[in-house]
């Protein structure tokens, strides 16, 4: 099971749903850098369940506490671990025989021979993710003293869609205000839509999918590598192993097939006359989500993730017995968010903070 990620911020993250804790150890921090812990514990709990009257019920108190690598508020150098105690847990509400569609039950059963912890969904479930936050949190601290900025929002929840960001001129107080908020949405009309979607899927025990745009702000020129370590293929490693994630896409997209090469085109200009300096070379537009060859080119970076409607629904579903080897039917009772999309958008805005410092560095 490969639960580690990076060459410079290297995150090992662990645990299980229901288990005693779960956590993550990060290494390859600075030494002296003070964290700010009320922030970091203010985005852990942009994540955390029972937050919204739209997630799920299950309230988890996703309190942070740090075993090592913090010396008097400030980071040793040492390998940082942190961890969340498992409170609020059910283990009553799984049953491991009955599969839930789309969910890991028979992928995992097959791989771990049956042996994984199944409560909860286990090492599967959306709750190791407040790991990540953390870690994405601390990563954001450090970013923050480069004037780097990272920040997202929920641009659409099934088939309704708000405005993109400008990848022109994005700007910062915008991030920083979708950053305090835990349903982030730009247009608060289509936060109200969005809010009657997920209401009516929860009434009708079924689930819905969202995409969530996010942006850094402030990344200078020259930053990631060609190849296996380029911008995109770093970010795109993380957000895909954020479970519900689907789908991935950077500055235009899959949009940007539908253009030829001279309505797309990215066109140099500098900024100002005077002491012109290469940080003057800015981009009448921003097609390519700001990376050239895997680089930033000094432009917005802009990624939109797609993330699936929540597999766990009440209505009645086929599935197999593993044990039996029968089919049969599934209602599962559980406490489910009728959608994950806004507790995602914090997920992936870590994995962002956690990929561009790990390049950075
Ligand atoms: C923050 C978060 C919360 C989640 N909550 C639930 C949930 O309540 N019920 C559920 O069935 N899936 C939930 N998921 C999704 C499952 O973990 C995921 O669909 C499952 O592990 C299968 O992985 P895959 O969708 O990437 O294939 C959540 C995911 C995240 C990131």
């Amino acid at each position: 099971m490969s639960a580690t990620w990076g060459n410079n911020f290297k995150i090992t993250i662990f645990g299980e749903s229901h288990g005693e804790a779960i956590g993550v150890v990060i290494d390859g921090l600075k030494s002296g850098k003070e964290l700010d812990l009320d922030f970091i514990q203010f985005e852990m709990n942009r994540r955390k369940p029972g937050t919204s009257t739209l997630a799920t019920p299950r309230k988890e108190d996703d309190k942070i506490e740090i075993l090592s690598g913090l010396f008097n508020g400030k980071t040793t150098g040492a390998p940082l671990t942190g961890i969340i105690r498992n409170t609020n847990t059910r283990s009553g509400d799984y049953n491991n025989d009955l599969l839930r569609p789309s969910h890991a039950d028979f992928s995992g059963y097959v791989k771990y021979d049956g042996f994984n912890d199944y409560r909860g969904g286990g090492p599967f479930s959306g709750r190791i993710t407040s790991g990540l936050v953390f870690a994405g949190a601390v990563a954001k601290e450090y970013l923050k003293d480069m004037g780097i900025t990272i920040g997202s929002h929920v641009l659409s929840v099934k088939n309704e869609s708000d405005m993109y960001f400008d990848p022109v001129n994005l700007d910062v107080d915008l991030l920083n205000n979708l950053n305090k908020e835990t349903f982030p949405v730009i247009s608060k009309d289509k936060k109200e839509k969005f809010i009657n979607i997920i209401e009516d899927a929860r009434k009708n025990r079924n689930s819905v999918g969202g995409v969530v745009e996010v942006a850094c702000v402030g990344l200078s020129a020259g930053i990631g590598e060609p190849f296996f370590n380029s911008i995109e293929s770093n970010l795109s490693s993380l957000f895909f192993s954020v479970p519900a994630v689907k789908g991935v896409e950077f500055g235009l997209g899959f949009d940007i097939t539908k253009h030829t090469g001279s309505e797309v085109k990215d066109e140099p200009y500098v900024d100002s006359k005077a002491n012109s300096s290469l940080s003057d070379i800015k981009f009448k537009s921003n097609n390519n989500g700001g990376i050239n060859g895997g680089i930033s080119n000094g432009m917005p970076i802009v990624a939109r993730v797609a993330i699936k409607p929540t597999p766990s629904i009440g209505q009645s579903q086929n599935t197999v017995n593993i044990k039996t080897l029968e089919n049969t039917n599934l209602e599962i009772t559980g406490r489910h968010d009728p959608a994950i999309v806004s507790r995602v958008s914090s997920v992936i805005e870590a994995t962002m903070a956690i990929g561009i410092f790990d390049l950075i560095k």
